[in-house]
């Protein structure tokens, strides 16, 4: 199938604007339009030629454990709901703590994605910090409390945005770090730290895939009283592979957010809260009910959901099949090949903007905006391979991930070939 479907396949979705019906319709007219109408209108991210954003594919076993998750439909709340999902989620958090190399006694929640993680964090930071000043968040709210500020690097992601207004921060308010070129925060410019502050780090630059320097900027921030939260939606991976270093200190953070969804090749949507100290998660999370009281380290005391899927079995499948060898192969295979694809365009005369790759993205453009938009023109319509467009210092660029388990050094190749025929017109039509 193509890597993005054909504007045919697109238009054949009208097909589905039928009116809701009045009398139910056969089982197997219905799985006859997914079938046949919906799925030649889907994107290929689950195979070895998608580079867009960072989605990942999915392992068989994690693609098999997500169908026994359906199967048994489990209402994942805790042991009461499920003994079997809450074991089995009770060792995925326990092993990923492990690959990770984060604090072994740190609370794991398993949610959608790494945005409600981060409204988790920030959620279970603003609880911490208050209770510090005297104030009983839970109880007490906002309406008087001591001012929390929100301290981000500059390249902060958007879902971090979205936390900040969700939880009222306001972005207008927030202290934003200044970065280096390459997009991680500058340690030679921090602000002072306070006990006041709540202050987000990345591993993994969404564009560039850069890590900021957590072993000069988490020490001083939580020497102030301060608590640092670190986005690794998909870059804290990087811990389990060759690449660690960059990862040095991060476990000195108080919280980590990170997606089973994207590099893991667990099947959407899941993706995890980790709170250092258990107890400001459940703090901020806590469902009890008289009708559903639960034991304390139930994933409904740690999650945004209260009924919830059983998120984490795919998650334990995925590190099972893969073993701690197997993610490190994954992590560093995908950096490699991020290396070649990146020295394959700059052969071609264009702008590698992250050269070289520190991770397993790929930030380019054209010699010109004109020829970017050409490129991203000639592959995303070429259904052979995707990937997206960006804006890096104010310019337009493209991203190339490397995330799929399946992608290899054939796929890479093709890839940065399509890409000569984008800049050779007569190649194009050959
Ligand atoms: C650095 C970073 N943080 C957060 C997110 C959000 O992750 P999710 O899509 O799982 O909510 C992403 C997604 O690309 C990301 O790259």
């Amino acid at each position: 199938m193509p890597v993005f479907p054909a504007p045919e396949a697109v238009a054949a979705l009208s097909r589905l604007d039928e009116p809701l019906p009045d009398t139910g319709r056969p089982d197997a007219e219905t799985a006859a339009l997914l079938r046949e109408v919906a799925a030649p209108a889907t994107v290929a991210s689950t195979g070895p030629d998608y580079f867009g954003f960072v989605i990942g594919g999915t392992l068989p076993a994690a693609r098999d454990a997500d169908h026994w998750v359906t199967d048994h439909d489990q209402c994942a709340v805790g042991h009461v709901g499920s003994p079997a999902a809450a074991a089995l989620e009770r060792v995925a958090g326990a092993w990923v703590l492990d690959a990770l190399d984060l604090p072994r006694g740190a609370a794991v929640a398993f949610g959608t994605s790494a945005t409600a993680g981060g409204l988790s964090c920030l959620t279970a930071a603003r609880h911490a910090l208050l209770a510090r000043q005297g104030w009983d968040f839970a109880a007490c709210g906002l309406d008087g409390a001591p001012r929390l500020r929100l301290v981000v690097p500059e390249t902060v992601h958007v879902t971090i945005l979205k936390a900040a207004r969700i939880l009222g921060f306001g972005t207008d308010n927030l202290v934003r770090m200044p970065c280096t070129p390459a997009g991680t925060v500058d340690p030679a410019r921090l602000p002072a730290f306070t006990d006041r502050d709540i202050v987000v780090l990345q591993a993994g630059e969404v564009n560039t895939g850069g890590f900021d320097p957590f072993a000069a900027v988490i020490p001083a921030a939580r020497a102030a009283g301060a608590w640092v939260h670190v986005d690794g939606a998909f870059g804290l991976w990087a811990r389990a592979s060759a690449r660690r270093a960059l990862t040095e200190g991060v476990d000195g953070a108080d919280s980590w957010t990170v997606d089973a969804h994207k590099w893991l090749q667990v099947p959407y949507d899941c993706g995890m809260a980790i709170v250092r100290e258990p107890e400001w998660l459940a703090r901020a999370m806590n469902a009890a009910a008289a009708y559903a009281e639960g034991q304390a380290g139930d994933q409904m005391h740690l999650c945004l959901e209260f009924s919830r899927r059983a998120r984490g079995v795919p998650a334990w499948a995925a590190l099972r099949s893969l073993g701690r060898d197997g993610i490190a192969a994954m992590v560093d295979r995908h950096c490699a090949l991020a290396g070649r694809i990146a020295d394959g365009l700059a052969a071609l005369g264009l702008e590698v903007l992250n050269a070289p790759p520190p991770l397993n993205q790929v930030l380019a453009r054209g010699r010109d905006d004109a020829e970017t938009a050409a490129i991203l023109a000639h592959v995303q319509g070429s259904g052979a391979a995707w990937f997206g467009p960006t804006m890096w210092h104010g310019r337009p660029a493209f991203r190339v991930s490397v995330s799929n388990w399946r992608t290899r050094e054939a796929h890479a190749d093709a890839l940065v070939a399509l890409v000569v025929a984008a800049l050779d017109p007569s190649a194009r039509r050959a």
